[in-house]
């Protein structure tokens, strides 16, 4: 027999040398699929405006000529500008000290499991929640603990402080709104938990606010004052509609800024990404119309679905969980057999609808009548 011959043994993943805790385990996946309509990752549906594409050319081509050379390090005229962003809309001052960017939300929260968390310690959720922190900690080699909420998906105060002196986590997660459920907690809940957190820790309590710009409610931001382990993430995926430019940051007292300098590759953010980033952000206004579209496309489609019958969660988020299905995975994909793309998140008898624009919710909204009229035929 040749080599040739050998019938060829097809490497699996857990084939290999893995660390313990990722075996026959499953990534992030959202699916991708070519549909007409796609309302499943919280995507702003708005293309940029053509002003600011060309912006972002001339910038680009400017940082292009330096592309030999290594990008700021520190992000410096960028953070610059994210402080005056949340200055200006999130009502607390805050300066390039307390500012600090990564390649999207994701990557500032790994930062943060890299600083405060990590082998032997542990970080806590309340889930259903956004299904990165977990996966985040699992790949920072962070304990995790899945904490409870309500029925409603409000946080349980009482459990969750009770979690917390229990379990003493490292790092405590608090998503307002909460994904992906809509649901935003109010900044009693957050100063409980915090000072929770502090009594038996102490821990640093990460506030994701990824979807602050489509609350009802004020940003939280001005609890990071004289609380030096809380820290608020934000990104431009969602508010700026730039979730291809890959930009998270977040906002906290300089000394975090500074200890996750600890754990960033140098040179992370690259030239392109701070040059197109600085473009989107001169457009801040003409950005943030299209977030109050969106809210009142998210509160029509609050409101048209309830008229029709379906339970929905009260959403300050740029989405809508709505239910309940017997069969949520089967409600998911008759939705889908109607060409419109929802997320089904796994939170059983519930599905989660993105806003889109007008044509895309009128055409989500046609599917589920029609489910709904089958349904009770
Ligand atoms: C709650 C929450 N946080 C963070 C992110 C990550 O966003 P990005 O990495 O695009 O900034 C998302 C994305 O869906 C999210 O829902």
């Amino acid at each position: 027999m040749t080599n040739s011959d050998t019938p060829r043994k097809t490497t699996r993943i857990d084939d290999l040398p893995i660390r313990e805790e990722l075996r026959g385990k499953s990534p992030y996946g959202a699916p991708q699929l070519d549909v007409p309509v796609r309302l499943n990752t919280n995507e702003n549906p708005y293309p940029l405006p053509e002003a600011l594409v060309d912006r972002i050319a001339e910038r680009v081509r400017e940082a292009a000529r330096d592309l030999n050379r290594y990008p700021d390090r520190d992000a410096v005229e960028l953070r610059t500008e994210l402080a005056r962003y949340l200055t200006r809309t999130a009502g607390h001052e805050v300066s390039l000290a307390n500012v600090w960017a990564a390649n999207g939300s994701n990557e500032v929260l790994q930062q943060l499991l890299q600083t405060f968390g990590g082998p032997g310690r542990t970080a806590i959720g309340f889930e259903p929640s956004y299904s990165m922190h977990a996966l985040i900690a699992r790949g920072t080699g962070t304990g995790w603990i899945s904490g409870p909420r309500n029925e409603d998906f409000t946080i349980d105060v009482a459990a969750a402080e009770k979690a917390i002196a229990e379990h003493r986590p490292d790092v405590v997660f608090i998503t307002s709104p909460n994904n992906p459920t809509g649901t935003a907690v109010d900044a009693g809940t957050v100063l409980a938990l915090h000072d929770a957190a502090q009594a038996a820790g102490p821990s640093m309590v990460v506030v994701d606010e990824a979807y602050g710009e489509f609350s009802h409610h004020a940003s939280l931001l001005p609890l990071i004052e004289g609380r030096p382990n809380m820290v608020l993430s934000r990104t431009m995926s969602k508010a700026f509609g730039a979730a291809g430019l890959r930009l998270g940051y977040l906002a906290a007292d300089p000394a975090v800024v500074d200890a996750v300098q600890l754990v960033r590759l140098p040179y992370h953010l690259s030239s392109v990404t701070q040059a197109t980033a600085l473009a989107a952000l001169e457009h801040t206004d003409t950005l943030l119309g299209y977030v109050a579209q969106l809210k009142d496309e998210r509160d029509r489609i609050v409101t048209e679905l309830r008229a029709l019958g379906f339970d929905v969660t009260d959403s300050d988020a740029n989405f809508v969980q709505f239910g309940r299905f017997a069969d949520s995975h089967t409600a998911w994909q008759r939705i889908l057999d109607r060409g419109v793309l929802v997320r089904d998140n796994g939170v059983p008898g519930w599905l989660r609808v993105s806003a889109g624009t007008p044509a895309e919710n009128d055409a989500f909204l046609d599917a589920v009548r029609e489910l709904k009229k089958e349904h009770d035929a």
